[in-house]
């Protein structure tokens, strides 16, 4: 039992931590991150005496570049000289860097609205005077915005229990700001569903028949307004980081509803809520055999692109009842199964030493 645990523990730490030497700065979907770069300011350069006797620095030292690295090629986030600052297309409005960094040596980049996509490595180069300076650091961004339906069918939840039902699958209902971000990085999803500021909307990004809302023709989240309580709509959900494991449980037959759960539980784990496995999916989790959830839905998540599997299309597949996309399989049809476990927080050397102890 306590091999168990421990070799459990190995497996958490394992993937969590030991693929990236260096910690990785975290942001969250939507959210406000900095990455840090710091330089010194001891100038370098000649200082020059002005005509009043007093020293001053040559004011066109300073450059600050950061840009983002992806396998060989590197694009430009933001260049900062005499005051005039240049932003990649994808950043505009959204990085920034201090308005003195020479004063305070800290050329540090804020992104807000953080999109999936920024997701890498950043590249700080600091010109000041003859230095130059080089900092390399990784972004991660937690979140995921995810479309639910319930298993009764489409446009059924009213707004609390819109709100009551992401909460039911491990997740939040999702803010503006997180469904927008969400759509920078690509979410289309021709659905209207509540928010969290009790408007309904919906994302477009490919512009088609049927989709259109109070957008024609143009990509964009489109909008329903703010709307009566009363009314029902499907919802948007959005869920932060996992905090444990989702895997496929390995066994090669296929299982009814009841028998999946059966399974998570012998493998000491219980099955995945939508939420947990879509947060598996942005960490990477990818398999093509639908399993059961512990809402009684069933699907799968696909983070490679493969034709055979989702048609090419990257997200969690959704298997419906009927072919207009409504109600969840019946509990007795046969699948595998997306179990989670939790991930105890990692312990000390010291206090493993001291459970082992208690243990022997
Ligand atoms: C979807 O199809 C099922 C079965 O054909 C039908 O009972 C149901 O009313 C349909 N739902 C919607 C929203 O069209």
């Amino acid at each position: 039992m306590f091999t168990d645990i421990l070799l459990f523990l190995w497996v958490c730490l394992f993937t969590s931590n030991a693929l990236s030497v260096i910690q990785p700065v975290i942001g969250s979907l939507s959210g406000k991150v900095n990455l840090p770069c710091y330089f010194s300011t001891i100038p370098t350069s000649a200082p020059v005496i002005s005509p009043s006797g007093t020293v001053v620095y040559n004011k066109d030292y300073l450059r600050i570049k950061w840009s983002k690295i992806q396998g060989r090629t590197e694009s430009t986030v933001l260049v900062a000289q005499n005051g005039i600052i240049k932003l990649g297309s994808s950043y505009r409005n959204r990085v920034s860097v201090p308005s003195h960094p020479e004063v305070v040596g800290d050329a540090s980049l804020t992104i807000v609205k953080l999109r999936a996509s920024d997701a890498g490595t950043y590249r700080c180069e600091v010109m000041f005077g003859i230095e130059d300076t080089q900092d390399t650091v990784n972004l991660d961004v937690s979140g995921v915005v995810f479309h639910y339906r319930s298993s009764i069918s489409r446009y059924t939840l009213d707004y609390q229990k819109a709100v009551q039902t992401c909460e039911n699958v491990g997740a939040n209902i999702a803010t503006y700001e997180q469904l927008k971000a969400a759509y920078e990085d690509g979410f289309d999803q021709c659905d209207a569903g509540w928010i969290a500021d009790q408007t309904v909307r919906y994302p477009i990004t490919r512009p088609r028949e049927g989709c259109h809302g109070n957008l024609p023709n143009k990509p964009g989240v489109r909008s329903y307004g703010t709307r009566k309580p009363t009314e029902t709509y499907d919802v948007y959900c959005y869920v932060g980081k996992l905090d444990g494991q989702v895997f496929y449980a390995p066994v090669t037959h296929k299982m009814t509803f009841e028998e999946a759960s059966e399974e998570c539980k012998k493998r000491k784990a219980v099955l995945a809520s939508p939420g947990q496995l879509h947060a598996a999916w942005r960490q990477g989790l990818d398999r093509c055999d639908y399993g059961w959830l512990s809402d009684g839905s069933v699907r799968h998540p696909v983070a490679v692109p493969r034709t055979k599997c989702g048609g090419g299309q990257l997200g969690v597949r959704t298997m419906y009842r009927y072919r207009n996309q409504t109600g969840f399989p019946e509990p007795t049809r046969k699948f595998g199964a997306y179990c989670f476990k939790v991930c105890l927080p990692p312990i000390s050397e010291a206090k493993k030493r001291a459970k082992r102890k208690v243990n022997s």
